[in-house]
């Protein structure tokens, strides 16, 4: 099992441990942080049982899902956690992800994560295409995505029935000559 962490300037993506649950829960928990997310507000064994899979990704061989927790350096303070998630090993095509505890928004933290977890799919885990969806609505998401240099490819209608209701999202993406430039 290969551990991966990823350093930035003001923070370290680490594999998640069993006794982050708390950390986590503290932010899955928040009806506000999971208001576009197709999971949550989670219950306590729910963030128990996503750390479960969090772990048992690590043991794969390939590894294809990378959940990492995002923590602030200097220290080991648990702020969010963000995934990267090879969807089309043939394609080489894989899925981000970002989600910061609400205290933590406002700072170009998810800005900071994102970009990494970009940069480690495509220099680490060779991928060609990298993509992330985010509701309509969710214009910091959108931002972010535009700000690591992802191009808005398509805006789907209804694609998501998210607590009862119907929901757009855009998808963007980015290729890997686009990045290395
Ligand atoms: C979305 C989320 C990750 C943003 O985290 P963050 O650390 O605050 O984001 P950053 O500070 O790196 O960047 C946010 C950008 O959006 C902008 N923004 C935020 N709210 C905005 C709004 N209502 N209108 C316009 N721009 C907005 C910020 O100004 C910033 O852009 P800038 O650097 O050009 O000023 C955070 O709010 C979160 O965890 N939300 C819940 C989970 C979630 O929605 N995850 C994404 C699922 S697709």
């Amino acid at each position: 099992m290969k551990p991966f962490a990823l350093t930035t300037e003001r923070l370290t993506l680490r594999d998640f441990r069993r006794r982050d649950w708390k950390a986590v829960h503290a932010y899955a928990a928040d009806l506000e942080v999971v208001r576009f997310m197709p999971w949550g507000p989670n219950t306590e064994r729910q963030t128990k049982a996503f750390l479960a899979r969090a772990l048992a990704g690590r043991i794969e061989d390939p590894r294809t899902k990378f959940e990492f927790a995002i923590t602030a350096t200097p220290g080991d303070r648990l702020i969010g956690g963000c995934g990267i998630r090879v969807s089309s090993p043939a394609d080489r095509g894989a899925g981000m992800g970002y989600c910061l505890h609400r205290d933590f928004w406002g700072h170009g933290f998810a800005t900071e994560a994102a970009r990494a977890l970009v940069g480690f799919g495509f220099e680490q885990l060779g991928m060609h295409r990298i993509f992330a969806t985010c509701d309509t609505e969710n214009v910091a998401s959108a931002r972010i995505l535009e700000k690591i240099g992802m191009q808005r490819e398509a805006h789907f209608r209804e694609d998501t029935l998210l607590r009862g209701k119907w929901r757009d999202s855009y998808l963007y993406a980015v290729l890997e000559d686009e990045w290395a430039r």
